[in-house]
């Protein structure tokens, strides 16, 4: 019964049912359990502890000869395929795969007839821009005016793996190569002027590629879909450079160039570079900082920068020198104080005149560009220069104005030690006393937007300000994707358990990474007689919005918050030790930890 309730949910079922009862006259259903739940050979049957309720004495069976499993306690039942459904929460269609792989069997999609609704639903705006994407790919490979754009490509520098890892693409001359090669029929001609790769002149009656003789960037989203593209013209012309239109996939103020590649060059991102161009995160990965990422010709905006801080804990925002670069890196630094959370970190790195990153790296190589990330101005420097450029500091009426100009801004800064230590270098500059600002930035109302929930998934149902909403989260995602405790190391799953906060979450990850714990079902039977079950239980039950991918990026940003959380509260509570006792007691340091801080309460 629920199997055929299975597959009317899939709607569009692509396995035809002969093929699953193949399967399943081949598979061997204990082989299928036993490695997920103990099993004991009684008699004809197979017996173990059911994995579908709590119970002390075995009363799950399974039967070799039936290829069928039933539970006496609860009446659970079914074959090998509703195992992995109900055990495993498998998808339908993966749990056919694997069962099917199990036996050497390969699912026989394309023999299925597919109706032309289904071809339609399937072939989505997607699909349109990955055919486009292989499309100028192959057309950089063999087109016959390819050399032009492959000189180009050499000229600047760029190496045949970069033009491979970018998925780089050439669009030649001529006004409808794609669209007389993709648009096969009136669905596929509507989807590729949905997706902004043809424009269609209705005045004029025409329909024509939008990039025509370029160099072509596929921009992909976080699962490596490609969503836009970015068309370079080929030497000197305008525009230099043109975009992909606001489609339905595409935003161009919430998406970033290279954020996919950057994930698939780092396993453990820890810091993401921004930067203004597309050349600039080629030629920067081509020299080996991976990690950077383009808007896209619009300025920082708050989604970018609540996307990198779900990823990474610092930022470095990289501007040119000139004026124009040192007002867009204000206008980024004014988005981004909202979302400036304990253990987040943000610098600026200012490149020299006349110079871009792109130019800088080639000149300079990595260890040179890597020391200036190093030395790049810290926000709270950057903060306070800013402001006080035009204002005379040495008078009371530059101190007002600082404080005047000020205050505002740190309301926006979420409560914590960043914030606090904020308010006491305005306190230091200005005379003023800390306690009395507090006060007036208590008061002020925060700008517009500057509410910091995330507004997605699980992220909705747990409050994200406290320590134990955010390990709640995290232990949610955990439970229902157990593979994610395998994005960080065990080192790091032992600091949070020393936080009673987190402790269940660190246990939990801990036990999947050493057991192997990788899937629902495994992990809640290890936890079945165990305290916390129930609250695993609960979780397992919350309804799941974020696909896997996400789920990864929302699982490594709450973490890294976490042990970002649990080192700082560490440091200040040691310091609030340390000062506390004679100065003749402490080691060297300890001193320096003391002046350390100091030093950052009051820098300027
Ligand atoms: P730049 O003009 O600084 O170009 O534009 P660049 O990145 O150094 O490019 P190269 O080295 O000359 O090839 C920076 C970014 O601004 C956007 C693009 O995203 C570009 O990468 N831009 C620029 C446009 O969208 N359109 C343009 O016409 C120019
Ligand atoms: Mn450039």
């Amino acid at each position: 019964m629920t199997f055929f309730f299975v597959c009317t949910l899939t709607g569009n079922l692509v396995i035809p049912p002969e093929f699953i009862d193949e399967v399943l006259s081949r598979v061997d259903i204990v082989e299928i359990i036993e490695p997920r739940v103990a099993l004991k050979k009684t008699g004809q049957n197979y017996t173990g502890l059911c994995p579908f309720h709590s119970e002390k004495t075995p009363s799950f069976s399974v039967s070799q000869e039936k290829q069928f499993y039933y539970c006496f306690g609860c009446q659970v039942s079914g074959n090998a395929l509703k195992f992995l459904l109900e055990f495993e929460r498998m998808e339908f269609i993966a749990a056919v795969e694997m069962l099917a792989a199990k036996v050497g069997l390969e699912v026989p999609k394309s023999d299925v007839k597919e109706t032309t609704e289904t071809s339609r639903r399937r072939k989505t705006i997607f699909e349109i821009l990955n055919q486009a994407s292989n499309h100028y790919r192959e057309e950089l490979r063999s087109h016959p005016s390819r050399e032009i754009a492959i000189s180009y490509l050499k000229n600047r520098g760029l190496s045949g793996e970069i033009a491979r890892d970018f998925a780089l693409g050439y669009a030649p001359p001529g006004w409808d190569n794609l669209y007389s090669k993709l648009a096969n029929s009136n669905f596929e001609r509507d989807l590729l002027i949905e997706s902004g790769m043809v424009i269609d002149n209705k005045e004029e009656g025409k329909t024509y590629d939008r990039f025509r003789e370029r160099i072509m960037f596929p921009i992909r989203d976080l699962r490596g879909r490609t969503i836009a593209f970015g068309g370079r013209i080929i030497g000197d012309g305008k525009p230099k450079y043109l975009n992909s239109p606001e489609t339905p996939v595409f935003h161009k103020g919430r998406e970033l160039y290279g954020l996919y590649e950057a994930r698939r060059r780092n396993t453990k991102l820890i810091r993401v570079l921004v930067v203004e161009g597309y050349m600039d995160v080629l030629a920067l990965a081509q020299f080996g900082i991976g990690y950077s990422v383009a808007t896209l010709g619009t300025a920082t905006s708050k989604d970018h920068i609540d996307r990198l801080f779900r990823l990474v804990p610092q930022i470095v925002f990289c501007f040119d020198g000139d004026g124009a670069g040192r007002s867009a890196a204000w206008k980024a630094l004014v988005e981004v104080l909202a979302a400036m959370s304990d253990g987040r970190s943000v610098k600026f790195l200012f490149v020299p005149d006349g110079e871009d990153p792109d130019s800088l790296i080639r000149k300079e190589g990595k260890d040179k560009f890597e020391l200036r990330l190093e030395r790049a101005t810290s926000l709270d420097r950057f903060f306070f220069s800013h402001l006080e450029l035009d204002l005379d500091m040495d008078s009371i009426e530059g101190k007002a104005s600082l404080s005047k100009l000020a205050m505002p801004l740190l309301g926006s800064i979420p409560e914590g030690v960043f914030k606090q230590l904020m308010i006491d270098a305005l306190a230091g500059k200005t005379g003023l006393e800390a306690s009395r600002l507090i006060q007036v930035a208590g008061n002020i109302p925060k700008p517009p937007g500057s509410a910091h929930a995330s507004t997605r998934g699980i992220a909705k149902s747990a409050p994200a300000a406290t320590g134990r909403g955010l390990a709640e989260a995290a232990l949610s995602m955990l439970v229902k994707q157990p593979e994610l405790s395998q994005e960080f190391d065990e080192s790091e799953y032992e600091r949070l358990l020393q936080n009673p906060e987190n402790s269940l979450l660190a246990e939990v990850a801990l036990v999947v990474q050493r057991k192997e714990l990788l899937s629902p079902g495994l992990l809640l039977s290890h936890f079945r007689e165990k305290p916390g079950f129930q609250v695993l239980r609960k979780f397992i039950d919350h309804e799941q919005l974020l696909d896997v991918s996400e789920l990864r990026e929302e699982y490594r940003g709450t973490i890294t918050t976490l042990l970002n959380r649990f080192e700082t509260q560490l440091k200040q509570e040691l310091i609030k030790q340390l000062v506390s006792k004679p100065l003749a007691e402490l080691n060297a340091d300890e001193r320096q930890l003391i002046k350390d801080n100091r030093r950052s309460k009051s820098q300027s």
